[in-house]
């Protein structure tokens, strides 16, 4: 099993396959602390790794009145006992107290991993694979039991934790901060790696130095949003894509978060993350319990490259339920940067019957189908049909689309209403809003007070019956703003710091009955693109819209930054029209597949305005995508290069479990002039040193050659690279050449088969 417990020395030790996480019972004061996280070790006593601590206690210096507890790693910090560092609880009496001490008080080790209640979590697929820690503590003067879970996947370099609060008091304790995991390092020579950006550009990696301070990242909007996503790594400083130690986090959660990490005054840092304590609070009456969500521990001794693909392989098996697993998802068409508002039944029909004609097969009508919805002005919230625009309803078009060989799919938003709509004017209360306080509208909508049960039954059950009324196959459910002026008309002034989190029970409780409801329909989310991309969504719904910018460049760095922990497959991404819609860039059609292809892969364009050498270009990309998606799916990636601060190409791999096949994705984001131009050597990863692999490039962006520049200098340099024979050692180690394409954002996909 991979938890075993030293009895006599206080300590237990987590163990997956190079990882290895001890935490101890310190002394005779039973504070539970953390002793060690990193590569795999045998020892099952390690209570040196105390060093210092254990002297900085009342009887080594004579005449102190107490102990320094700034100096204890603890495995879950408290306010109010000393502590100064980054805390990760906060409670308080009905007194106005503010401190809580924790101290062990007995253990359980299982087989499994138990589920959280009105919490997605990750699972176990089949028996054997975890292992679980519950370790529980107490505030003795509080009467307040505090679980923690930990769950080992055994095979994975994974560890997840969560938190379990439990009132043993006969009086209501207020939670007022519930972080759900702390890490301690006895040291601060790392970096601090997180993904930020803002609509249209989600998923920046930015890498801080750790230096005494914090460097933090958080959300306040009532959805992860898009400006910091829930994820959290520190590693060397050394360490690279390849090289070094990576301790990353990422919450399963999709609403308001903190992920802080600290360096210290003792010269030591610490790592913790969970709900954001901004406007939180919990009322916890007698009897009651509350879950913390979960956090993703991933440690790689390898670089980033291998804690992506550690994250990958968790999310694929063990949080995403998807509904094609064996075989790719449908190749989609969206109407939107199509037609936007401004459609027809007849419209539709046609770019659904060009499109399956190219062998799209999913046809997917976004906003704008229902109510008075002709712009984003108005309609949210009044979920039928609208006749006029789509005569015979949801209906008749899923039957016509049905006919025309394709699936059919729909676009909702049902945690909005606009103040222009049947809704509003029958329960403007149900809007979440402040009495008294100016309202904010964004995009011309407000949010509905999904922490009350009869709002969402109201908006499920019109869904519900939309979705009865007609053969719907996927669903895109958008969610276009954030939360402000937070209050409930529903909730107690004492409970009023609930409601983002109850908000965000109530989405999960919505996407879990729709799920249950309708166990084949494919779920797409998005929020804005890509402002609510995180696990808690994954687990309802396997793929996610990246992101609101379409266009394939700009793509290439939101795609790499969401694949540092998302994997390919869960990453909404379309081919749209040049110029784009968001930057006017103009990129040939084939480099668009490309970037598509590392996503869901689809399309958002007027397909009837495409020319007959388009569509046979589309044609051949959905049979590629057909070929090839399987492997983008379930192999492992590598991102060769600096997929981030490099200007000129962006490169990735995409390599099958059995290292027997892969798919090499190639951009010139950026021509060179001179005898190499823009030819260079790059090396490849994950392949089979003794393996011989016969190299094809497959494919290759067409437009804007230039034929005299692109010989100018004498040798083809790389064109004897189109079809070649190499061991995988040469690729990895000596590296292949790229051959000199001619152009801005030109791009090939390269075939590598194991002999
Ligand atoms: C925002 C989404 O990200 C877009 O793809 C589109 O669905 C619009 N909303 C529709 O209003």
């Amino acid at each position: 099993m991979g938890i075993t417990f030293n009895e006599e020395a206080g300590i237990f030790k987590i163990d997956a396959p190079d990882t290895t996480y001890m935490l101890g019972i310190f002394d005779d004061e039973r504070f539970v602390t953390h002793l060690y996280y990193g590569k795999r070790i045998v020892d099952t006593d390690v209570n040196y790794l105390y060093g210092p601590v254990y002297q900085v206690r009342p009887s080594v210096l004579p005449g102190q009145a107490g102990r320094i507890m700034d100096t204890i790693p603890f495995e879950y910090p408290t306010y109010g006992c000393g502590d100064y560092r980054e805390h990760c609880l906060e409670v308080e009496t009905l007194e106005g107290y503010h401190a809580c001490d924790l101290r062990y008080e007995a253990h359980k080790i299982y087989p499994g991993k138990p589920k959280l209640v009105g919490l997605p979590a990750t699972f176990e697929k089949e028996e054997g694979e975890c292992t679980t820690l519950e370790l529980i503590c107490r505030d003795k003067t509080l009467n307040l039991k505090v679980t923690l879970l930990y769950t080992v996947f055994e095979y994975l370099n994974v560890i997840t934790r969560t938190v379990l609060l439990t009132n043993e008091n006969e009086k209501v304790i207020y939670i007022k901060r519930v972080l759900s995991g702390c890490l301690e390092f006895d040291h601060q020579n790392m970096d601090v790696l997180t993904l930020h950006g803002s609509w249209e550009r989600e998923c920046g990696p930015v890498r801080t130095p750790l230096r005494q301070g914090k460097v933090t990242t958080g959300s306040t909007r009532g959805e992860s949003g898009p400006t910091d996503n829930p994820f959290l790594a520190v590693l060397d400083s050394s360490a690279t894509e390849d090289v070094g130690d990576v301790f990353a986090m990422n919450l399963v959660y999709s609403g308001n978060f903190l992920g802080v990490a600290e360096g210290h005054h003792f010269r030591g840092s610490r790592v913790v993350m969970g709900i954001n304590p901004t406007n939180f609070s919990w009322k916890l009456e007698q009897g009651e319990s509350f879950t913390a969500p979960e956090v993703v521990m991933v440690y790689s001794d390898q670089g980033l490259g291998k804690m992506s693909r550690t994250f990958h392989d968790l999310y694929r098996r063990h949080l995403i339920r998807d509904v094609y697993p064996d075989t790719s998802r449908p190749v989609l068409i969206n109407n939107w940067e199509a037609t936007y508002f401004d459609f027809t039944f007849e419209k539709l029909t046609e770019i659904a019957a060009e499109a399956g004609k190219c062998g799209i097969e999913l046809f997917v009508l976004d906003d704008g189908w229902f109510g008075n919805r002709n712009d984003e002005k108005r309609g949210l919230g009044d979920w039928f049909v609208n006749e006029e625009k789509l005569p015979g309803g949801i209906g008749r078009l899923s039957s016509e689309i049905n006919k025309l060989g394709l699936k059919f799919g729909l676009w909702i938003e049902p945690e909005m209403v606009s103040p222009d709509s049947e809704l509003f004017r029958t329960h403007p209360d149900w809007a979440i809003q402040i009495p008294g306080r100016h309202r904010s509208l964004f995009r011309h909508q407000y949010v509905l007070d999904w922490s009350r049960k009869e709002v969402r039954d109201y908006i499920y059950d019109m869904i519900h019956k939309v979705l009865s009324s007609a053969n719907v196959e996927y669903i895109k459910w958008d969610m276009n703003r954030t939360l402000t002026e937070t209050a409930s008309a529903a909730l107690p002034a004492d409970r009023q710091g609930e409601l983002c989190h109850r908000y965000v029970l109530g989405v999960y409780e919505i996407m879990g009955r729709l799920r249950n409801d309708f166990p084949s329909l494919l779920l797409e989310n998005c929020s804005a693109g890509g402002s609510r991309f995180d696990p808690g969504v994954l687990y309802y719904s396997p793929q996610i819209w990246g992101s609101d910018d379409s266009d394939a460049i700009e793509r290439i760095q939101i795609q790499m930054g969401a694949s540092m922990c998302y994997p390919l497959s869960t990453i909404g991404a379309h081919i749209s029209a040049v110029p784009n819609h968001q930057t006017g860039r103009i990129t040939s059609l084939e480099t668009r597949g490309y970037i598509a292809m590392a996503g869901t892969f689809g399309y958002e364009l007027d397909i009837t305005k495409m020319s007959d050498e388009e569509k046979k270009t589309i044609r051949e990309q959905v049979d590629i995508y057909h070929r090839y998606n399987l492997l983008i799916k379930d192999g492992d990636l590598y991102r060769i290069g600096d997929p981030f601060g490099n200007r000129d190409y962006a490169c990735w791999m995409n390599v099958s479990k059995d290292k027997k096949e892969a798919l090499v994705t190639y951009i010139q984001t950026h021509a060179l002039p001179g005898f190499f131009g823009s030819a260079r050597k790059l090396r490849l990863k994950g392949l089979e040193e003794a393996s011989i692999y016969e190299v094809k490039i497959i494919s290759e962006s067409k437009e804007v050659r230039n034929e005299e520049a692109h010989t100018e200098g004498g040798q083809e340099l790389g064109d004897t690279c189109e079809s070649l024979k190499l061991s995988g050692s040469a690729l990895m180690h000596a590296g292949y050449w790229m051959k000199r394409l001619s152009g801005d954002y030109m791009g090939m996909l390269i075939h590598l088969k194991a002999e």
